[in-house]
């Protein structure tokens, strides 16, 4: 008897993940190219915990160990199974033969190349199983149906998934497709799977014909309507941007939705894990990598490019600012246009507000670095670090050369080149001191006056 409460259901989700992936012409397995800063077969994980799965499998193709270990990343929970030879979506569903015999409520099967797909979608598969469906399959209505499995639907009941190669010209004229992810009844899925022969044109067990099998038994299949860029199978580099357009319009209105502005939400682009504060403002054409924090009222400024980096309230950044990875703004600190921060915390208040470079270092509260302020933190073989205390004044131009520390509340005069500690309070010139020679630049055009230049 299946368990009317979806909630309460135990549930496995198997991944298919063994595919070739040939039309992106890469050296990288398909499902590993990055949607937003993550592989695609990760997003797909990720929805399928969000969902309640309560195990995942993942099945990959012979000696894919990087496919592995990138769905171990995304849940390190999941179980792997190789697919040894490519023969249909079935047979790789049983690829997973141990997983499923452990006994489940629901059984999720997913494509692990459809990186747009909700959870709110397999959820309502999930649903569909709990009131009584042997078989969910999600549907959609692409605007070429061209290629594409068709649902064969009458009076609310799935008949049967007729694969594009194998349908008549009346079938190719239904417009309701298979988006190919399917829940089917874990208590009764190995029997039916395992009826499933491979008499078609492609000679392969499809895991569609699950829906006939279920039928000759008597039981009841049906089909999850879902919109169509949910269903976005991504086959080559066009459609890899495609997905990767959604991805981002989706990231940008849920950043909008809790509190952030984009003044061209557009130009903006961000990463699955992006964190936004309320009452950020982002500016346009704004790159966020991997792993970054902009805590509330954060300012980006145009052409930032951040990566890896925590910036906390009321700090800005930009125009033009590279955020490294390790770069850490404090509160109301501000990095200015042309400043590149990597390994390095930026306290309260402090300020860098011109073409600087400071890596490896910490900086403190309400200090004031000058224009083209260099860190000198790498002699080609280690790197060096770099303390500057709160307060402290760096003039313009200086090089700081790590392993160093300038103390609170010293001043460095510009265009210095320090090499040695600074103490607390004190005033460190490192340079050159100036010569003047007056008059000799009247004199100098004197003499020049004959060979006709004035
Ligand atoms: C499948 C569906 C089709 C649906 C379409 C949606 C079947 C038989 N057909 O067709 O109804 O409209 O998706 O995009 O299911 N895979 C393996 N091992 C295999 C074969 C496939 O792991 O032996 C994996 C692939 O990596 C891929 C997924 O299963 O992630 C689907 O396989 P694919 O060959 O792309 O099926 P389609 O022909 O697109
Ligand atoms: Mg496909």
């Amino acid at each position: 008897m299946s368990r009317p409460d979806a909630s309460a259901r135990t549930c496995l989700t198997i991944a298919l993940a063994a595919g070739e992936g040939t039309r992106m012409k890469s050296a990288l397995p398909k499902v590993l190219h990055p949607v937003a800063g993550r592989p695609m077969v990760a997003h797909v994980l990720a929805a399928c915990a969000t969902a309640g799965a309560d195990a995942l499998a993942v099945v990959v193709g012979p000696g894919r160990d990087d496919v592995a270990r990138a769905a171990t990343v995304a849940a390190p929970d999941a179980s792997i199974f190789v697919q040894t030879e490519r023969l249909g979506t079935a047979h790789a569903t049983l690829a997973a033969r141990d997983a499923i015999a452990r006994g489940w409520d629901d059984l999720l099967i997913v494509f692990g190349d459809t990186p747009l797909l909700r959870s709110e979608t397999l959820a309502a598969l999930r649903a569909a199983l709990a009131s009584g469906a042997a078989v969910a399959a999600m549907g959609f209505e692409p605007a070429d149906p061209t290629g594409y499995g068709r649902l064969l639907i009458e009076g609310g009941a799935l008949l049967a998934i007729r694969e594009h190669k194998d349908a008549t010209a009346a079938e190719r004229a239904v417009r309701t497709c298979n988006a190919g992810i399917m829940a089917i009844d874990g208590r009764r899925a190995l029997e039916l799977l395992d009826a499933i022969s491979n008499t078609n044109a492609q000679r392969e067990f499809y895991l569609t014909d699950v829906v006939e099998v279920a039928r000759a038994r008597g039981l009841r299949c049906v089909a999850v309507m879902a919109p169509e860029e949910e269903a976005m199978g991504v086959n080559d580099r066009v459609q890899l941007a495609a997905a990767e357009a959604v991805m981002q319009r989706r990231l940008r209105e849920s950043a909008m939705r809790m509190g952030a502005t984009m003044i061209a939400p557009e130009t903006v682009f961000m990463c699955w894990d992006t964190r936004i504060g309320r009452d950020v403002l982002i500016e346009p054409n704004v790159v966020f990598g991997p792993g970054v924090v902009v805590e509330d009222g954060a300012v980006i400024h145009a052409f930032s490019h951040l990566e890896g980096a925590y910036v906390r309230g009321g700090a800005s950044a930009g125009p033009f600012a590279r955020l490294r990875p390790g770069a850490d703004l404090g509160r109301n600190a501000k990095v200015g246009n042309f400043v590149e921060v990597k390994a390095a915390q930026v306290g309260e208040g402090a300020k860098i507000s011109h073409l600087s470079y400071i890596g490896d270092a910490s900086v403190g509260a309400d200090a004031n670095i000058g224009a083209g302020t260099i860190t000198c933190n790498y002699d080609g073989f280690s790197k060096f670090r770099t303390t500057i205390g709160a307060g402290a004044f760096i003039g313009s131009n200086s090089s700081l050369v790590a392993p160093v520390t300038i103390g609170h509340g010293a001043y460095v005069g510009s265009g210095s080149v320090v090499t040695e500690d600074v103490e607390a309070d004190a005033l460190a010139i490192a340079r050159g001191r100036q010569a003047q020679k007056p008059g000799w630049a009247a004199a100098f055009r004197a003499r020049q006056k004959p060979r006709g230049k004035t």
